[in-house]
């Protein structure tokens, strides 16, 4: 078990219970109000640890008026009937909002751009309000406390995203194009903007704070992905900021994002900045510029030193993301115009944060563990009082870890696995003509 005890994984088999309790007392509360229904639900390729049947994830619940079932299995003749891919659909899952307007749109939006239309098909329909009421309140109640997947190697798959952990280990970055819709990336924008201006000021910290966008954003669980990747789970939120520019010189010149860690740095990763694009990045637009593997000198560049990089062009509503003490600069912008971007800058759980971290009730209440995760909610150290150490997050943290880089090592023996494959090929090739 790879959780708090107040979290659960989706459609395991504490998922299935905290579902049980939470349905069983409110479908008692509604009585004969409530009218007999069923749903049943299956995903594919649910993660191995889950040790669920063929890896696929199931459960039904149905009431007759009188009696509630929820159990495993599919049943194709419920009222309604869900499949698809269970790394698509725990996007959904652990979406909070099902009744507030636009919200589950926009989730499903992001998960078919990301995963397919076929990642999620649905058959029949449920149209009783109160039962719909009902579901709801199941779903949010459960998007609550439904935590990522656990097994990184196994979520990097099914995201497709093995090649860029890799390239993030020999090149420090990588890029996610088009990770999310360019609806999501035009409403971050104008939203940026809006905050920006507002300020009178051409850049922001704290936008975590600015709109349940951001707290979508920084949430983007292919990003996540990456982060998990280099700076372990637990990693914090270090800050979360945004520049607004137009033409000219760039004005962040060569540098690394490790201030105050001294040299040589640390041969892991402390720190990782994703910075998402709004509008397509072209060389001309003012693009971030990276120096492949300058991470590995382990140290940042000298005053007047100068290094080759490249120009990070990508489509709108990508992301590239750096770690590791990685040098990079600001662009020059030559085209018209202003871009305008977001900086998820994350820290190693062990660090401390650039911005202070600020929970509300109200916050984690629209949001699944994860949000807490990033905020430190998770953090043992921070847990601490007066009556000892949170030996609950500090086990937690550690096995959480442990199950991360194992599936990491996975991760690199594959590649070897494929580098050997790929030497085999070119030896067994005829020499060319
Ligand atoms: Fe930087």
């Amino acid at each position: 078990m790879y959780t708090l005890p107040h979290q659960c994984e989706f459609l395991s088999d504490e998922w299935l219970e905290v579902s049980r309790d939470f349905l069983v007392a409110e479908c008692k509360r509604r009585g004969s109000e409530l009218p007999p229904f069923s749903i049943s639900e299956a995903f594919t390729d649910a993660p191995p640890h889950l040790k669920l049947a063929g890896n696929r994830a199931t459960w039904q619940l149905s009431w007759d008026g009188a009696l509630l079932n929820v159990s495993r299995g599919f049943n194709p003749k419920a009222d309604l009937c869900v499949e698809g891919d269970y790394q698509a659909v725990l996007l959904t899952a652990q979406t909070v909002g099902m009744q507030a307007p636009g919200v589950m749109d926009a989730a499903m939006a992001e998960m078919r751009h990301w995963f397919g239309d076929d990642c999620l098909r649905m058959d029949g329909r449920i149209e009783d309000r109160a039962v719909i009421d009902l579901l709801s309140l199941h779903h949010d109640h459960m998007a609550r406390k439904t935590v990522e997947n656990p097994d990184l190697e196994h979520r990097a798959r099914r995201q497709g995203l093995i090649g860029q952990i890799r390239q993030l280990e020999e090149d420090g970055y990588a890029i996610i194009e088009s990770a999310i819709t360019p609806a999501f990336a035009d409403l971050v924008r104008e939203s940026t903007i809006r905050a920006i201006m507002s300020h009178q000021t051409s850049s922001l910290n704290w936008m975590l704070y600015h709109g349940v966008e951001f707290e979508k954003i920084i949430q983007n669980p292919l990003l996540l992905t990456l982060i998990d990747a280099t700076l372990g789970r637990g990693a914090v939120a270090a800050s979360i900021s945004s520049i607004k520019r137009g033409p000219g010189k760039g004005l962040i010149k060569l540098h690394t994002d490790y201030s105050e860690i001294p040299e040589p740095y640390p041969e892991f990763s402390m720190t990782g900045v994703g910075v998402w694009s709004f509008e397509d990045w072209h060389e001309a637009s003012g693009p971030t510029w990276l120096v492949p593997g300058s991470h590995k000198l382990r140290r940042g560049p000298r005053k007047g030193e100068a290094a080759d990089g490249v120009p990070i062009e990508m489509p709108k509503g990508s992301v590239v993301y750096f770690h590791h003490g990685v040098w990079h600069w600001q662009g020059d912008r030559t085209e018209p115009g202003e871009r305008i971007t977001l900086h998820s800058h994350f820290n190693r759980g062990i660090l401390r944060s650039l911005e202070p971290k600020r929970v509300d009730v109200q916050l984690l209440h629209r949001n699944p563990p994860r949000l807490g995760e990033i905020l430190g909610e998770d953090d043992w150290y921070d847990k601490m009082t007066a009556s000892g150490r949170d030996y609950m997050r500090f086990n937690h943290t550690m096995n959480l870890n442990r199950f991360t880089d194992e599936a990491k090592a996975r991760i690199a023996a594959n590649w070897n696995l494929e580098d050997r494959a790929r030497e085999r090929l070119q030896r067994s090739r005829p020499p060319a003509a």
